[in-house]
């Protein structure tokens, strides 16, 4: 099964995409940690996203696109995975579904977890995320059991340079002006359903996995 997680900065991709992989045992594919981690050891690619992510803009698609095409050639992904902030703009998910179809393949779902902006502003000042496995807790919504530790690895837990007001306020216009579009995209296609993504982490997963699994969308 192949999915796509859309949604805003902080709408909860990560924190659901982690629980979806654990339950389908198919990889969670974010982008933005992948890239986060090239611009920790300094690769070129790193160093190149860096200047666009500090501004809470877009990393150009040249890079990312690659970057996924490569991902999900790899082995682990046989069975399906979960893209998880990609694609990002039409011209992103117009490449991943050329990809895609050259390799036999289509997206069988695409769920859009939806939160008002308010909210959102409140999640992501106040995330910490695990520098190891990518896990997102909240200071106070979803605290680690030890302060500064990761419940699922152990490693440090960290705020993200991105997390800061204005970049905040960067990205979620970003999301509105090239990222909202792709709702209309997938919903001609036919593949689009939206959760609530307010409530526990727990029923919003609950949610998505009925939905998935009841093949409430297009498969
Ligand atoms: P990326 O890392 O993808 O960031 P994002 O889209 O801004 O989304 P977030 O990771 O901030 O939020 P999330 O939805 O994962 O929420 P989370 O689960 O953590 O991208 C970062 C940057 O990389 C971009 O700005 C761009 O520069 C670049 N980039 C990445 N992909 C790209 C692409 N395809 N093309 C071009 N550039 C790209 O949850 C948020 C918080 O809320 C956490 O604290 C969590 O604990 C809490 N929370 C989660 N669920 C709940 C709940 N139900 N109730 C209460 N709190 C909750
Ligand atoms: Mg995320
Ligand atoms: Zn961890």
């Amino acid at each position: 099964m192949n999915l796509i997680l859309l949604g805003a900065p902080g709408a909860g991709k990560g924190t659901q995409g982690k629980n979806l992989s654990e339950k389908f045992r198919i990889p969670q594919i974010s982008t933005g940690d992948i890239l986060r981690a090239n611009v920790r050891s300094k690769t070129s690619l790193g160093l190149k996203a860096k200047e666009y992510m500090d501004k809470g803009a877009l990393v150009p698609d040249d890079i990312v696109v690659g970057m996924v095409s490569d991902r999900i050639t790899q082995e682990d992904c046989t069975n399906g995975f979960i893209l998880d902030g990609f694609p990002r703009n039409i011209n992103q998910a117009e490449v991943l579904k050329n990809t895609l179809e050259g390799m036999g393949m289509k997206i069988d779902h695409v769920i859009g977890i939806d939160v008002e902006r308010k909210e959102l502003v409140r999640r992501l000042s106040g995330r910490r995320v695990c520098r190891k496995c990518g896990a997102s807790y909240h200071v106070i919504f979803n605290p680690p059991v030890n302060i500064g530790i990761c419940d699922s690895c152990g490693s440090e837990i960290y705020q993200r340079d991105d997390d800061k007001e204005d970049t905040i306020e960067a990205r979620l216009k970003v999301y509105e002006q090239e990222t909202f579009p792709l709702i209309e995209y997938y919903t001609k296609k036919d593949l689009y359903r939206s959760v609530n993504g307010i409530g526990t982490v727990d029923q919003i997963t609950k949610t998505i996995v009925d939905i998935i699994e009841k093949g409430n969308s297009n498969t």
